[in-house]
């Protein structure tokens, strides 16, 4: 006999209490933030200098600069890049808000391009067509952990010159044919926000082996200055500047986590991989794929549902809506990531950053179309996915993946139960 659903009144296949939080916090968390907290410096300070080492020792980094945000990062990343005034910027129409709007920071304008279905990355088969001569340089996202297909993102780059910009805010050892995301473009975006993989409550960090972009990203960082702030300051400005750089006490707890970022790493890995094999064959499901060569983080491990197959494909998304709320009641945090595709946000709608249209008519830009039917498999993937992080991250280990399996298999086999 068919089980009921914990959404019907039965009983919930993972109990109260048994996900344990994220990120796991212990005596060297408390020893360093103490210690930071007990110290002279609370701004940049001595633990922020020695996290940009460590990060970019363990990155495989010539340079890093530790910011307060993975959008400042991103941000700098496009002055490193020399993206400015009605320059376009490619970047793939499904991903986090910042991947774009980090691109009109600088006055520069979001030109999007559909994902690949399978890897949820930009397409590179689409990329040449969104070229023009305006265009400057590509933001590579690094999707939910999966590096996105580097080899062919940076040969479409030297074909037209352009510069690529990892976002690998969600990526943090991921790795594609054994290098690392962050070494594999010019440039690139890490966050340390809350639910990342290293986690020190907000936070992120630019890193380039690029001596010029280095410099030129450092001075939108510390107010258009030119000296680090450790050096000897002339507070003169050279250039645009924000201020974007991270506190002694943030970058503290950073270094602690970093310390453990491996271990993390191996036991996401691990629950990942159960996972995939308690859900292999369980039809209406459609797995995450990892290419050749691909090394997951699985920050985000995110399902699809095979709407066809389901005979749900005209009510998609509220089918998943459905089954989403289903799982929830079985006790499975999960959700979806973003509910819309990055062209249909009304600030692209609406071709409006800084008031009056501003930088879309800026007489430097040239007219670009967010039609979002351009957009299918972005569109698609949006209406069929739902994402989870916590109920796979340490110190959950494989016990809890096999409870998440177990809900998402009792709720896939009874289906009517929805209706
Ligand atoms: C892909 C991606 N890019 C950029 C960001 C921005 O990072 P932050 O929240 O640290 O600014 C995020 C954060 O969620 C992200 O997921």
């Amino acid at each position: 006999m068919k089980e009921l659903l914990a959404a019907k009144g039965g009983k919930p296949s993972i109990p109260d209490g048994t996900v344990k939080p994220w990120p796991p916090i212990d005596d060297e968390d408390r020893r360093m933030v103490l210690s930071s907290l007990e110290g002279t410096n609370h701004a940049f300070g001595p633990n922020c200098a020695a996290f940009q080492e460590e990060f970019a020792a363990w990155n495989g980094n010539r340079y890093a600069l530790t910011t307060n945000s993975g959008t400042a990062a991103l941000h700098m990343a496009l002055v490193a890049a020399e993206c400015g005034c009605g320059d376009e910027v490619i970047v793939p129409a499904y991903s986090w808000s910042s991947s774009a709007t980090c691109v009109m920071q600088h006055n520069a304008i979001p030109v999007f391009v559909d994902i690949d279905f399978d890897t949820m990355n930009i397409d590179p088969n689409k990329i040449e067509a969104a070229i023009t001569p305006k265009t400057k340089a590509i933001i590579a996202v690094h999707l939910h952990g999966l590096p996105a297909d580097m080899e062919a993102v940076m040969a479409i780059a030297a074909k037209h010159g352009l510069k690529v910009i990892e976002d690998a805010c969600q990526a943090h050892g991921a790795k594609l044919n054994g290098r690392k995301v962050g070494t594999l473009g010019h440039c690139a975006a890490f966050s340390f926000n809350q639910n990342k993989c290293l986690s020190a409550g907000e936070g992120g960090m630019f890193v380039t082996d690029d001596e010029d972009m280095y410099q030129r990203a450092q001075a939108l960082w510390s107010f258009g200055e030119q000296t680090a702030p450790t050096g000897r300051r002339d507070y003169h400005v050279y250039a645009m500047g924000w201020m974007y750089r991270n506190s002694d006490l943030c970058a503290a707890w950073g270094r602690a986590q970093l310390r453990k970022l491996d271990g993390y790493l191996a036991a996401q890995r691990e629950n990942a991989a159960c996972l995939t094999s308690e859900l292999a064959g369980v039809p209406g499901l459609i797995l995450p794929t990892v290419p050749d060569g691909y090394h997951h983080n699985w920050y985000n491990y995110t399902l699809r549902f095979d709407m066809e197959a389901l005979g749900h494909a005209q009510d998609a998304p509220s089918f998943r809506d459905k089954i989403v709320s289903a799982l929830r009641a079985e006790g499975l945090e999960t959700g979806i990531w973003q509910a819309f595709i990055l062209p249909a946000m009304t600030v692209f709608q609406a071709k409006d950053g800084y008031g009056h249209g501003c930088p879309w008519n800026c007489p430097h830009s040239q007219p670009v179309d967010y039609s979002v039917e351009d957009f299918p498999v972005a569109a698609r993937h949006l209406a069929t996915h739902t994402g989870m992080t916590t109920p796979l991250r340490a110190p959950n280990g494989t016990e809890v993946a096999k409870l998440v399996a177990g809900a998402i298999r009792k709720v896939m086999s009874d289906l009517d139960q929805l209706s």
